[in-house]
């Protein structure tokens, strides 16, 4: 079973991903959040950093973006492969309409014509393409024609959110709608969407028990350790655990400080980050709510102590 980490702008950056291989571990596989161009037809700088080789290697670390024209399609086809990546990652599940307006994300599901007309005149299979995609925009049947289209232009695997876009995130995973396209596709898919527990996963599993591929998002910031739960693999005892949030937390606010100009900017990288990680402790509002109003890095320094003098929570 191969456990990736979904793509999450504004949470799972580089500065994350490189932490969390360091200090916690368990994830084979990471999407970075959507590149997309700018209005001049480059790239912006923090898009950069997150493919830009660092540190963390490119080997398990697949680049996303969004297009909507054969153009952006073979700037990025070009750009990846020139870094040396092995995948790319066509995102058409964004929901959020400054996207899909623009026929990218999810906007293109209703389109299976546009998705044949990009994919026939600019693929030139210098690198694997997988593509993550929810159900369809507005109508949970958009995706049943764009299967085929991306499995006859040799996609290799096709992740899915079973949501649809004007869901955002509400409502639950349509896993009826997915077990139908499941029982078409079987490995050609991969599934996606509100792993949050063990409990979640083994759901997932029971009814789909020959998946090879999960993706969990908001499910590892909560808990860390859920992709070696998955596994089985023995979970550190709780002092240990909070030593290994602890270490995290320093090295993402370190590298955070190593590159951003001021206090303002790493706070405001650092705020987010919390909301995920204080799930980890007992007294989770109390802790988020510290962090939130700590002004300047001092006073957050003052929360963080805070916040690691609690309990973590309950296994
Ligand atoms: C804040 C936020 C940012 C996201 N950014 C991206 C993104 O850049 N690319 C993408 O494909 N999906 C993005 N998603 C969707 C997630 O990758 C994932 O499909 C969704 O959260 C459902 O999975 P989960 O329940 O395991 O989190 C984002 C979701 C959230 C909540």
């Amino acid at each position: 079973m191969k456990i990736s980490l979904a793509p999450l702008q504004g949470y799972t950056d580089w500065v994350f991903r490189q932490a969390y291989q360091k200090h916690i571990g368990g994830i084979d596989q990471f999407y970075t959040p959507f590149l997309v161009l700018q209005n001049d037809g480059g790239i912006k700088t923090a898009h950069k950093r997150e493919v830009e080789p660092f540190e963390e290697g490119s080997k398990d670390l697949v680049p996303q973006f969004l297009c909507g024209s054969t153009e952006e399609f073979k700037y990025f086809e070009t750009y990846f492969s020139e870094l040396n990546y092995c995948e790319m990652n066509w995102n058409m599940g964004c929901p959020y309409p400054m996207v899909t307006k623009k026929g990218k994300g999810s906007g293109l599901l209703p389109h299976p014509e546009k998705v044949e007309e990009i994919l026939a005149n600019a693929y030139q299979n210098k690198i694997n393409l997988t593509v993550k995609l929810r159900l369809g925009l507005l109508d949970d049947q958009d995706v049943d024609s764009i299967l085929p289209i991306l499995k006859d232009h040799g996609i290799v695997q096709v992740i899915v959110h079973p949501r649809i876009g004007k869901q955002l995130y509400k409502g639950k995973p349509n896993l009826s709608r997915f077990g139908d396209l499941y029982e078409k596709f079987g490995n050609y898919l991969a599934y996606n969407g509100d792993i949050c527990t063990f409990h979640d996963y083994k759901n997932v599993m029971d009814s789909f028990s020959d998946l090879n591929h999960v993706m969990i998002g908001r499910g590892i910031l909560q808990d860390y350790w859920l992709p070696k739960r998955i596994k089985g693999i023995e979970i550190p005892a709780p002092h240990e655990r909070k030593d290994k949030l602890m270490a995290m937390h320093d090295e993402i606010f370190q590298l955070y400080g190593s590159y951003l100009q001021g206090e303002t900017q790493i706070m405001q990288k650092m705020k987010p980050f919390w909301e995920y990680f204080s799930m980890h402790f007992e007294n989770e509002k109390k802790v988020y709510k510290a962090i939130k109003k700590s002004l300047g890095i001092k006073k957050y320094e003052q929360a963080v102590d805070f916040a690691f003098a609690q309990k973590l929570k309950k296994e």
